[in-house]
């Protein structure tokens, strides 16, 4: 379904639930689903995409990791307006999270990478970010024997190579997944998961028109779509998904940010303008839908958004194989 219809269908749902009286929560449930926890996950290569995932020897400095910008303690995000690369440099992007990532339809806010295997290869060498190269990766993850050893029996391979790290990193990030949230309770049954002040939230998030983008289990993730449908965003303004299509009618479009935790990931849009999440629902009521919400409709849709914080991913911190005689030296400083 399209936004247009989308919105259409919201508007006749609201219509129609204003004439009968009746106001009722349950119109909408199809359009969401609740996360469900990781599944067919292979846990040798998901151990060592974890690894991975936490070694800041794949970064030239030796000192940033993708937890580095996707922080695990921190919803998977950096908290910062936009992130911090190799030597301090500033990102030109708001970092968004990597929890329930491999549910949205393609990675980047622009799309520009099909999944996560493709995403992981990017920021390894990017200049920007940890500013190293595939082949000095492989070089630095060869000089450890504990990681040659590793990989062997993952990928029964005589070597290391790119591809088996980002598939390794892929696998993991498919179990950052965030199940179990107060949303998803209700979801599936429970009807006093919700407070009433977050009922109200969410029956806003419906009948104003939310859900036309924020809809699917990830609340996002599923669709690209304008920034600025209705009044122009006036914040730092990349070109978007026309970056990838080449197309004039993509320009702005970014993918819709999933809304899973994101009472963890502030601050928000793609340049991290928006500090609060007060402050990005009356961003996104004016808008994408020419709304102004009261400062009590505000506040509900804050406290639903605030019931879509899921179980954050646990497990064992994972303590990396030591750097060998042969390991390359980090080069923090040149
Ligand atoms: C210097 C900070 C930084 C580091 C290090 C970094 N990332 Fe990112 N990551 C970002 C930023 C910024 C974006 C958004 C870029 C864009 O959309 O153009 C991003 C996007 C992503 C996305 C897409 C999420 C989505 O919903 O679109 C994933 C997945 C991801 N990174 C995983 C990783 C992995 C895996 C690593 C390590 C190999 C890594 N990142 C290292 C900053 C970082
Ligand atoms: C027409 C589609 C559309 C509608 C309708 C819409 N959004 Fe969004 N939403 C987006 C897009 C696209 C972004 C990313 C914009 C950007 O960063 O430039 C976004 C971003 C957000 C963010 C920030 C998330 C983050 O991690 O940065 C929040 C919160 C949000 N929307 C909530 C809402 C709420 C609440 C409503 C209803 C009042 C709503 N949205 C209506 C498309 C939409």
């Amino acid at each position: 379904m399209n936004v247009k219809s989308m919105l259409a269908v919201a508007a006749v749902a609201a219509a129609g639930m204003a004439a009968m009286g009746v106001a009722s929560a349950d119109q909408f449930r199809s359009l969401y689903a609740p996360i469900a926890p990781p599944q067919s996950i292979d846990l040798g290569k998901a151990e060592l995409g974890k690894k991975l995932f936490f070694d800041p020897r794949l970064s030239k400095s030796g000192f940033i990791s993708c937890n580095s910008c996707h922080n695990l303690s921190r919803g998977g995000s950096d908290n910062l307006s936009t992130s911090i690369g190799d030597k301090w440099q500033q990102g030109p992007i708001n970092s968004p999270t990597v929890l329930n990532s491999s549910l949205n339809l393609a990675q980047f806010w622009d799309g520009r990478a099909a999944d996560l295997k493709e995403q992981a290869g990017g920021p390894i060498a990017n200049p920007a970010e940890m500013a190293f190269s595939h082949t000095l990766a492989i070089d630095v993850l060869e000089s450890i024997p504990a990681y040659v050893r590793e990989f062997k029996l993952v990928f029964k391979k005589d070597k290391i190579d790119i591809d088996q790290v980002t598939e390794a990193i892929a696998e993991f990030e498919k179990t950052l997944v965030t199940p179990n949230s107060r949303f998803d309770q209700w979801l599936l049954g429970k009807t006093d998961a919700l407070t009433k002040d977050e009922l109200a939230g969410y029956r806003l998030f419906n009948e104003s028109g939310c859900v036309a983008c924020h809809n699917g289990p990830n609340l996002g993730g599923n669709s690209f779509q304008k920034m600025g449908v209705v009044e122009p965003y006036k914040g730092n303004m990349p070109d978007g998904r026309a970056a990838v299509t080449g197309k004039d009618a993509d320009r702005f479009n970014f993918k819709v940010p999933t809304l899973r935790n994101v009472e963890l990931t502030y601050p928000y849009f793609h340049d991290g303008a928006a500090n609060t999440l007060t402050e990005a629902v009356d961003i996104m009521g004016r808008l994408q839908l020419g709304k102004r919400f009261t400062k009590e409709e505000n506040d509900q849709i804050v406290a639903f958004l605030k019931t879509l914080t899921g179980d954050q991913p646990q497990f064992m911190l994972p303590i990396l194989p030591p750097s060998s005689d042969q390991t390359p030296r980090p080069k923090p400083f040149n």
